[in-house]
């Protein structure tokens, strides 16, 4: 199972299929009359070819770095600091690519933290930059499948199909409309009821493990392979969340910046010991990300502070904050990532899938070494 580790760069301007018959508007080319196209062309190789070997971070980093930082009375212009050092940062930059598809389940039982907002907006944010991701809704609300565009009325394919009658996934994987190579596994409302058909199944907790696994090696073995899998878990610690932990290697957790933010992750964290003591023994935690962060109140920097306190090595720098245009992007029926790209969610989600690529990369690194 390999795909290409290398950073996927930004698609470049690619140039004409074809030279077109030379025009007295062509510029001189050598000392003859060039074609257009054929100069167009040119520029669009050396484009290519730049973008293939360019590391531009330092430099974004210094013109970053250059912005003026505003008055800490001045909210609001800090904000608009820190918005456009993140846009010269992380817009068109490339990300790597992990060598094996890492497979995550989004899990806090905790509802409304921002799970679902955290996996199709990393998703996207993932896929835009040139990685094959696929996100597997598991939660019988669907809320993925609508923030991803794909259809999940009663009679579609889904994952339902795959955990209880044991279908593969291919028949159920649908495109996402908006973001090329962004794929989901949609949830219809009869999922709802496999919590308890789960019951009396043969091997009930490794099923979504044994239906991911077989769809990621025919992938692979197809020379298509898929970089991320991403599961998005309902609010609860049922079968089906059993079914996501023993499925994936990592788990991401959203922690919203909130009162009651920590209270009830113990329960997770024995949760996902007793799966790893059990069933996967590769299952643990890898990732945290702090959600519906306000930067005005001193509740959201306390609660993040805590986090970091006791999960300095998972807990992402990005930090993602309230924000009306994440919440406004699901009811059209797409990601943050689309719907306003230059926003302050749509920003945060990519410095926070970007901290997540380079994250994987360096732990395979560390573990080859
Ligand atoms: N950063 C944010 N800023 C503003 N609103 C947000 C943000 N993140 C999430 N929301 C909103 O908060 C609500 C809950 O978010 P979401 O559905 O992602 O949580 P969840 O953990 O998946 O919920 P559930 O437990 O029901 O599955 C949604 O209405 C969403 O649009
Ligand atoms: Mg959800």
């Amino acid at each position: 199972m390999t795909s290409d580790p290398q950073p996927t760069p930004v698609p470049a301007a690619s140039g004409p299929s074809h030279a077109s018959d030379a025009s007295p508007n062509d510029p001189v080319v050598d000392g003859r009359p060039g074609r257009l196209a054929d100069v167009a062309a040119e520029v669009a190789a050396t484009l290519e070819a730049t973008a293939t070997v360019t590391d531009d971070t330092e430099e974004r980093a210094a013109i970053a770095a250059s912005i003026p930082g505003a008055d800490a009375h001045t909210p609001l212009a800090q904000a608009v600091a820190a918005d456009a050092r993140k846009r010269i940062t992380l817009s068109g930059r490339t990300i790597p690519r992990p060598a094996r598809t890492r497979i995550l389940t989004v899990a806090n039982q905790k509802g409304g933290v921002g799970k679902t907002t955290t996996t199709v907006n990393i998703a996207a944010a993932l896929a835009q930059a040139g990685s094959t991701v696929l996100v597997v809704d598991l939660d019988p609300q669907g809320n993925a499948s609508t923030a991803l565009g794909v259809d999940h009325h009663a009679e579609v394919p889904s994952i339902y199909d795959v955990l209880v009658d044991g279908d593969p996934l291919d028949g159920v994987v649908r495109p996402c409309p908006d973001i090329p190579r962004l794929l989901c596994a949609p949830a219809t409302i009869d999922l709802a009821g496999a919590e308890i058909e789960l019951v009396s199944l043969v091997a009930r907790e490794t099923r979504l493990q044994k239906a991911v696994s077989a769809y990621v090696e025919r992938r692979t073995a197809a020379g298509d392979p898929l970089d991320y899998v991403l599961v998005d878990c309902p609010p609860s610690l049922g079968l089906l969340t059993v079914n996501a932990f023993v499925a994936a290697t990592e788990v991401f957790i959203p922690i919203q910046c909130e009162y009651y933010a920590l209270e009830g992750l113990s329960q997770l964290l024995k949760n996902i010991e007793l799966i790893r003591s059990h069933l996967n023994p590769a299952l643990h935690v890898s990732t945290i990300l702090l959600t519906m962060f306000d930067a005005r109140t001193r509740l959201s920097a306390q609660v993040a502070e805590e986090v970091r306190t006791h999960f300095s090595a998972q807990t992402l720098k990005a930090t993602v904050p309230r924000s009306v245009r994440i919440s406004e992007a699901p009811s059209h029926g797409q990601t943050v990532i689309t719907y306003d790209p230059n926003s302050s969610g749509a920003l945060s989600y990519l410095e926070a899938a970007v901290e997540l690529a380079e994250r994987g990369v360096a732990a395979t690194t560390e573990e080859s070494a």
